[in-house]
Parts: C-alpha cells; sequence; structure tokens
C-alpha cells in the first residue's frame, strides 16, 4: 500500500534486521541481517546501513530510485522526531535520532515507527483488518506489541507513543517484566514468558512430559512453537501453558475490549501459530472479561502477512489513507 511507489521497509527485530524493498504491497527483495542487541548502537546501526546497502545491491536499484524508507522498532519511540528512545527487549536500542541518521545518509524521506503500530497498519491496510475500521493488533514474540488502527491511521495519542498495551499489568505482584514493572501482560504471556513458564514446570514435573521428547531432553531449546507441537500431541504440561497463556491473554484483551472496543482482534507473531489450540478458547474467554455487553461480536483472528509484516509495515508508514 504505497502506492506504486517504491519503499525500503527495515524491521529491526531482537534478533534480526529484515530489510525489504515494498512495491505496492508486494516485497520484490528482502535482505536478514542478524541484530547485535547486545552491543553498543553504534553497531546496530551500523547493521541498519550495512542491510539498505545490500538490498540496493541486490535488486539493483540506486538510492534516488527509492521514495521512502520506513523503519520499525520496538518502543517506546518517538515517531515524530524519529528518535528510538529504548526498547525492553534490546538494550541496544537506546537514544537513536534513526530518522535525522538515515537522512543523513541517504538523502530519502525517512518515516520512524514502533513496530507494532506499523504492522497494525498493514494489518488494517490489506491484511485480516482490510475494511474494519477500529482495529486492535497484537503480536506476541520476544515481547508483546500492540496497534491501535483507527479509520486506516496509527492512534498515537498525545506525543505518537500510544499504544504500548503489552506494559499494561494484570497483576501487581506478578513476574518482574523487562521493562522494569511487574505483572506486565508482557512478562505472562509473551513468547519469552512462555518459554520461561513451560522450563518451570518442566522442572517440577512429576511424570515426564513429551515436550521434553521433542527437544531430546534440552531445556534450552524450548520454545512457543514446540510447546504447540507437544499440545497438538495431547501433551498434559504443553496443554496446561496453552490454556494459561489463552486466560492471560483473555483478561487483558478483555480490559483491551473495555478500552478501544474494536471490529476486529489481529493476533501475530509466533504464538499465532498456535492456531486452532489457541483461537478457539480466546473467542470464548475474551468476552467474559469484558463488561461491554456486545463483546462477544468483536472478531478474534490470528493476522495474515506474517512473514513480511514487519517489512510491509515499515514501508505502509508512507501509505496515504
Ligand atoms: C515493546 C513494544 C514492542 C513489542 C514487540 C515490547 O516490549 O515495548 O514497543 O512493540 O515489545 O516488539
Amino acid at each position: 500500500m504505497s502506492d506504486g511507489r517504491t519503499i525500503i521497509g527495515i524491521d529491526i527485530g531482537g534478533t534480526k534486521i529484515a530489510t525489504g524493498v515494498v512495491c505496492g504491497t508486494r516485497v520484490l527483495e528482502r535482505v536478514l541481517l542478524p541484530t547485535p542487541a547486545d552491543r553498543p548502537k553504534e553497531e546496530v546501526l551500523h547493521q541498519v546501513f550495512a542491510s539498505v546497502d545490500l538490498i540496493l545491491e541486490r535488486t539493483g536499484h540506486h538510492i534516488e530510485e527509492i521514495d521512502g524508507i520506513g523503519v520499525v522498532a520496538p518502543g517506546p519511540l518517538d515517531p515524530r522526531t524519529g528518535k528510538v528512545l529504548y526498547s525492553p527487549n534490546i538494550p541496544a536500542l537506546r537514544d537513536i535520532p534513526l530518522a535525522r541518521l538515515m537522512r543523513e545518509r541517504y538523502g530519502r524521506p525517512v518515516l520512524v515507527e514502533n513496530d507494532a503500530n506499523a504492522a497494525g497498519l498493514a494489518e488494517a491496510l490489506f491484511g485480516a483488518g482490510a475494511g474494519y475500521a477500529h482495529v486492535f493488533y497484537v503480536t506476541v514474540s520476544t515481547g508483546i506489541g500492540t496497534g491501535v488502527i483507527l479509520g486506516g491511521k496509527i492512534y498515537g495519542g498525545r506525543t505518537g507513543m500510544a499504544v504500548e498495551a503489552g506494559h499494561v499489568t494484570i497483576d501487581y505482584e506478578g513476574p518482574l517484566c523487562n521493562c522494569g514493572h511487574r505483572g506486565c501482560i508482557e512478562a505472562f504471556a509473551s513468547g519469552t514468558a512462555i518459554t520461561r513458564r513451560t522450563k518451570e514446570k518442566l522442572r517440577q514435573a512429576r511424570a515426564p512430559s513429551h515436550l521434553l521428547d521433542l527437544v531430546a531432553g534440552d531445556l534450552e531449546a524450548i520454545t512457543p512453537i514446540v510447546v504447540g507441537e507437544a499440545a497438538q500431541g495431547g501433551d498434559p504440561l504443553a496443554l496446561e501453558i496453552v490454556e494459561e497463556t489463552a486466560r492471560f491473554l483473555s483478561i487483558w484483551l478483555g480490559g483491551m475490549i473495555n478500552i478501544f472496543d474494536p471490529d476486529i482482534i489481529i493476533l501475530g507473531g509466533g504464538v499465532s501459530q498456535w492456531g486452532d489450540l489457541l483461537f478457539p478458547r480466546l473467542r470464548q474467554l475474551t468476552p467474559t472479561y469484558s463488561i461491554l455487553p456486545r463483546a462477544a461480536e468483536v472478531a478474534i483472528v490470528p493476522a495474515r502477512l506474517e512473514a513480511d509484516v514487519g517489512i510491509l509495515g515499515a514501508a505502509a508508514l508512507f501509505a496515504t489513507p
């Protein structure tokens, strides 16, 4: 939805930087480079530049042919100045005037936005949310990111830094979140939290779990995807993790419905791959945690643009609704 223009979309994530050249809603070419997340910020920046240089080289585009560069990263970040302030899960992303540095180097228009806001925008414009006026987007991955898209526009609140709903607490005595607060939904139900909870349960388990067979006894190899596989196979411990996660998310989503009353909730990220293990349960439980009498009408669906959503979201920043 970059209106036929050629845009470079960059998604800075905790483990990788995904960069693509986007024309319309098509990703023409992608480059994946590792994020040096624990290194000084200059190295992250260097890697972002390297990814742009590499994609230009691969596609044979000259920088003058690029109409804009969109960059997304976990927040909080300031989309108005294009500055990344800090990120709970990527220590290196701190105080980086990304838009200015990118403009200085490439001389093209640059837009910077929170990763989940941008992914939500792409889903709302041409993904699972197309045609809906009020979209609540959630990505459950390393962290929990959220975006609210109203009438095809990101709702940014007073400073442009809303909606950081992954850091809404559901239990003030809950586990410590990387943001420094306790009991955020991210600390209960993000991919990282699911892995942590699974390992805890496995350590305490009395009966053997099929999960351990799937990872050949190596607890470090546990991921939400493996949990999903074990749950599919009927493993009781994995099923318990899925059920608890569904309940945590529903408690929180019920609250989100109270606040935003969206038409649709779109769930993306690795955990959305739990598919039928998760979605029917979310649809059943979520309305029970909302006070709105018509909460059950809110559609809860998987995201559609999964693999490329970061790149497409970054490019969608240039869309003019
Ligand atoms: C950050 C969000 C981000 C999410 C997913 C959270 O920890 O606070 O800004 O969208 O992770 O990357």
